[in-house]
């Protein structure tokens, strides 16, 4: 990997000059202006302002003990101490025989891999999950793809919310209004109503709120009749759930809900209290951040003043059994940015409860699905979205432009396409944006053809494919090297070479967009190649090189693609 090579060069030309020098800083990035070259490094001139040296002088004296005549032309120096690399074609040329011979699909897996603990989905037992958490599943599952590519260890853990204050009111309703029918069509709806119409009820009767606190009492305490009825609502949340990651091909190796950490919890309180970290307050239990910028307006109770512990506590536990279960280097957790507040608190809180503990704690937040008005994504009777309706109508709308498009395709075909198409725009729309801005859920936008989108790169993926069906059995020869003579060639051969350096900031920075707009230019990059470099009709070494740029891009789009969650098809 190119980028890797000049990288680590330049580090090490960097420490011989500067031996004290923190060259984890010291990168290679892609140059924002190709008419200025096709990397570049920016960290010269960092490193001469600490030192008090000139910038430029620091960058002469780099570029004059820096040996990387093999890969690029001569270094440019450019305004106050930019680096500007440009490859030779020889370079490019041996990548890509590599990556045609199979030697590596131009990214490098991690030489000193890593252990990542990833935090997603976790919905709501007893609740239907709704579009914020669909944002959780995709993002986060795409995370994990991306750091198995490069080689890291990862564990996903689905913490969902099975145990809480809300079982109390769904436990009165259970008993009382349960319509087992109702419960047998559609189960989280069922549920919904029962804690909806309790819900209400304690808002009106004292009685009733008094009743489920000490169902909720009950139930915590081991009340068997209780412990059978949260089973119940378990399990048919769990299958409900299961039905929409089936769908959305999405797994876990772990599903740890709350109550898994039940039984730590005062042990945790105890502890906080013990290394005086916890204080009382009102008869509460509490941490205060009195010396923290952001947090000193915000106190974290850990235990409420009837005794009963929360989220932040189970939160605690669960970071603790993370760290010793799999000594993760980094635990990831996505959710809505609501929840900033909360995980700030939490790992301020576990600092001070394990100072020294090496792990990178990590909240990768999102913003709002909205609705084409601006404000939250509902249903017209302002009802929150399902899941199951939301991809069913999805798919729904891919059938009918397939079948519109298509029409003399089998049945069969049409709706395996659909499938595709529409749950892979879905999944597409929630990676494609700055995961922290809000998105407006647009279905025309999500399933154009043109554009940033799941089907634009679908399809271009099936015009790859369809090169291949023309060959027929014709087998490709590997080419010794690459000629590149024409200027798309290159631009395309340059793009598959940066495949790596993206993936490598996918990870860095939990932003699966960066590979969402790398296929999109690659798609791009590849259409203008296409358009302009005739591959089937041309003859000899060339046909042989270009049949070769098509596989290798081809292959770079099947595993981004793959990478992002979404399936391919032939055609479509
Ligand atoms: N169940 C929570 C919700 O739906 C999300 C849990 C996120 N993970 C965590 N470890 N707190 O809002």
């Amino acid at each position: 990997m190119i980028h890797l090579v000049l990288q680590e060069k330049l580090q090490q030309t960097v420490l011989a000059l500067m031996p004290d020098a923190d060259v984890s800083s010291v990168l290679v990035r892609p140059c924002p202006e190709p008419k200025f070259g096709d990397y570049q490094s920016n960290a010269l001139m960092g490193l001469a302002k600490r030192n008090q040296l000139n910038p430029r002088e620091l960058a002469a004296q780099v570029v004059d003990q820096l040996d990387v005549d093999d890969y690029c032309e001569p270094i440019k120096i450019a305004g106050p101490g930019f680096l500007n690399f440009r490859l030779k074609t020889e370079a490019l040329s041996d990548a890509l025989v590599g990556a045609a011979k199979g030697e590596h699909l131009f990214y490098r897996t991690a030489t000193d891999p890593r252990t990542i603990v990833i935090d997603y989905s976790s919905p709501n037992v007893a609740k239907p999950m709704h579009v914020g958490h669909i944002r959780s599943t995709i993002l986060g599952s795409t995370l994990a793809k991306a750091f198995r590519l490069l080689g890291h260890s990862v564990v996903t853990d689905n913490h969902i919310g099975d145990w809480g204050t809300q079982f109390g009111k769904l436990l009165v309703g259970w008993k009382e209004y349960l319509d087992r029918d109702a419960l047998g069509r559609d189960a989280l709806a069922e549920m919904e109503r029962l804690y909806k119409l309790i819900n209400s009820a304690c808002e009106l009767d004292e009685i009733v709120l008094i009743r489920a606190r000490s169902e909720l009492v009950k139930l915590q305490s081991g009340d068997i009749e209780n412990l059978a009825i949260w089973n119940e609502m378990i399990e048919l949340s769990r299958h409900q759930f299961d039905e929409i990651y089936g769908r959305l091909g999405v797994d876990f190796d772990e599903t740890l809900g709350e109550s898994f950490y039940n039984d730590r919890l005062k042990g945790v309180v105890d502890e906080l209290v013990t290394q005086g970290i916890a204080e009382e307050s009102d008869g509460a239990q509490v941490v205060f951040f009195n010396h923290h910028k952001s947090l000193k307006k915000h106190p974290a109770i850990v235990q409420k003043s009837d005794g009963a512990a929360n989220y932040t506590t189970t939160d605690l536990a669960t970071l603790e059994h993370r760290k010793k279960s799999w000594q993760p280097s980094e635990v990831i957790y996505v959710t809505d940015g609501r929840q900033q507040l909360h995980f700030q608190q939490l790992f301020e809180l576990y600092n001070r409860w394990k100072p020294g503990h090496g792990m990178k704690l990590n909240h990768v937040w999102f913003g709002a699905i909205l609705g084409e008005d601006g404000k939250p994504f509902k249903t017209r009777s302002g009802e929150i979205i399902r899941l199951s309706g939301l991809l069913n109508e999805a798919e729904q709308r891919a059938f009918d432009a397939v079948s519109e498009k298509n029409p003399n395709l089998p049945e069969e075909e049409r709706r395996h396409i659909a499938c595709v198409v529409g749950i892979g725009a879905i999944k597409y729309a929630d990676l494609s944006g700055n995961r922290q801005s809000d998105y407006v859920f647009n279905w025309d936008t999500m399933l154009a053809l043109v554009g940033n989108t799941a089907p634009y790169l679908l399809y271009a993926f099936t015009r790859i494919r369809s090169i291949f069906r023309k060959l027929g059995d014709e087998s490709l020869t590997r080419p010794e090297s690459f000629a590149l003579a024409q200027a798309e060639e290159l631009t395309l051969a340059k793009h598959l070479l940066r495949f790596g350096l993206v993936l490598e900031l996918v990870i860095d920075e939990c932003r699966p967009n960066y590979l969402c707009n790398y296929l999109y230019e690659l798609a791009g990059h590849f259409a203008s190649f296409y358009e302009n470099c005739p591959v089937l009709q041309a003859e000899g070494d060339i046909r042989m090189q270009r049949l070769a740029l098509c596989d290798l891009a081809g292959k770079v789009l099947n595993t981004g693609l793959e990478t992002l969650g979404l399936e391919t098809t032939e055609r479509m």
